[in-house]
């Protein structure tokens, strides 16, 4: 018996919807997309006819109402995250929302609050979970390779890629800077290989120095974390830049593991500088700054050696082919056949750990996050 299509609508019409969520849902033969809808009229529009998606509304609520989607992507800057997701898991729909899902671990525990009350799914879109070789790495240590993970040191250190569209520039709009771009994905990663040990305590400093002011310097969309180039442009305006551009953090974990980061989109460093290393009793893995690279170091008798595995090639050959991976997962996941893959625990955790990082650098002392509890 034939099952119907899932109707899937997008919200937000910019980069990553037009970039993946699209393209990735309408690799799906089990979905059809019905409707977009994008605050800025031009925006839904021009996603609409991209795509041939049949309705485009400037309004999510009216969208909502007319096209009674089965499934929404959330694809709109994060402090629409909150509202839209909620509005959609009670309109009866199951939701994908991207990264960071929300502004505070607060709005995050209600999002999920709404999906248990709707009996609806809610996925975050920490895509980097699927890429294959975060997904090598967290099998590797899943499997006792690495042995117990108590140390893990991340840099991820952009030159000059501050994200020169949307609105993540403006701590109004996104409360944090390159934290809540590349800290949100950096750290989940790392817990989630760790095996998802609590963050508690950090201590970090954040930065703006360069990205308030206009350099003049030649730079790329890429550069920016736009690798298929940026949707829906907008003249960048340096004067509006007040979030953070470079944050260092220590975090201790509950299982007495720490993690040492630094993220940046604006740094004098060589590009893309960094790396990560996680160290544990039985071996260690090792990742190129921007993921895309994988060692496993161990010892075989009395040699030591690093592997490096023959992972999958990336399917399809698209640099955010995570997402569709993601969008294969979730769609298993509605039928019944597979447990969500990102836990409402670890993203409260990452959110709850960034949060105190802010604090920790705001007050300059090491913050602990059963302190009210004390
Ligand atoms: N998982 C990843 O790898 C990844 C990569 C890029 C972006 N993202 C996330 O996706 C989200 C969007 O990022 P982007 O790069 O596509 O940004 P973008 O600025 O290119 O697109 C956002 C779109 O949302 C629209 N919008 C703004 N306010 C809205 C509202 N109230 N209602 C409906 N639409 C609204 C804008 O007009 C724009 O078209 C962010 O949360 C970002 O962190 C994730």
């Amino acid at each position: 018996m034939p099952t119907q299509k899932l109707r899937v609508a997008i919200i937000g019409g910019g980069t990553i919807a037009n970039a993946a969520h699209i393209p990735a849902w309408r690799d799906q033969p089990s979905a059809e997309i019905v409707a977009v809808a994008d605050s800025a009229p031009e925006n839904a529009r021009a996603t609409a006819t991209r795509h041939q998606i049949p309705h485009a509304s400037d309004s999510f609520a009216e969208m909502l109402a007319t096209a009674k989607p089965d499934v929404v992507s959330v694809c709109s800057p994060a402090h629409c995250h909150k509202e839209q997701a909620i509005a959609a898991l009670r309109a009866g729909a199951h939701v994908l929302c991207e990264k960071p899902l929300a502004l505070t671990s607060a709005d995050a525990i209600e999002m999920f609050r709404a999906a248990e009350t709707a009996g609806r799914l809610l996925l975050v879109g920490q895509s980097m979970r699927f890429y294959n070789q975060i997904a090598a790495a967290r099998e590797f240590a899943a499997s006792g390779q690495v042995g117990e993970i108590y140390c893990a040191d991340a840099a991820r250190l952009r030159r000059r890629g501050v994200p020169g569209h949307g609105v993540f520039h403006v701590r109004a709009l996104s409360r944090g800077g390159v934290l809540y771009d590349l800290g949100v994905h950096i750290l989940d990663t790392l817990l989630w290989i760790m095996g998802g040990p609590a963050v508690v305590a950090a201590s970090g400093m954040t930065f703006t120095k360069l990205s308030n002011r206009d350099e003049g310097l030649i730079t790329s969309e890429a550069e920016g974390g736009a690798p298929v180039g940026v949707f829906n442009k907008r003249t960048y305006d340096h004067d509006r830049f007040d979030v953070e551009e470079l944050a260092t953090a220590f975090l201790r974990l509950g299982n007495g593991a720490v993690i040492s980061l630094r993220v940046s989109w604006a740094a004098n460093v060589p590009d893309n500088a960094g790396g990560v290393w996680m160290m544990g009793t039985e071996g260690g893995l090792w990742f190129d700054p921007r993921f895309l690279d994988l060692r496993l170091v161990r010892n075989m008798g009395r040699y030591q050696v690093d592997v490096t595995p023959k992972l999958p090639a990336p399917a399809p050959n698209h640099p955010f082919y995570a997402h569709w991976k993601e969008i294969a997962h979730f769609v298993r996941a509605i039928r019944g056949e597979e447990e969500l893959c990102v836990r409402k625990e670890e993203v409260v955790n990452v959110l709850r750990g960034l949060e105190a990082i802010y604090r920790s650098a705001a007050e300059g002392r090491e913050v602990r996050l059963d302190e009210r509890a004390q």
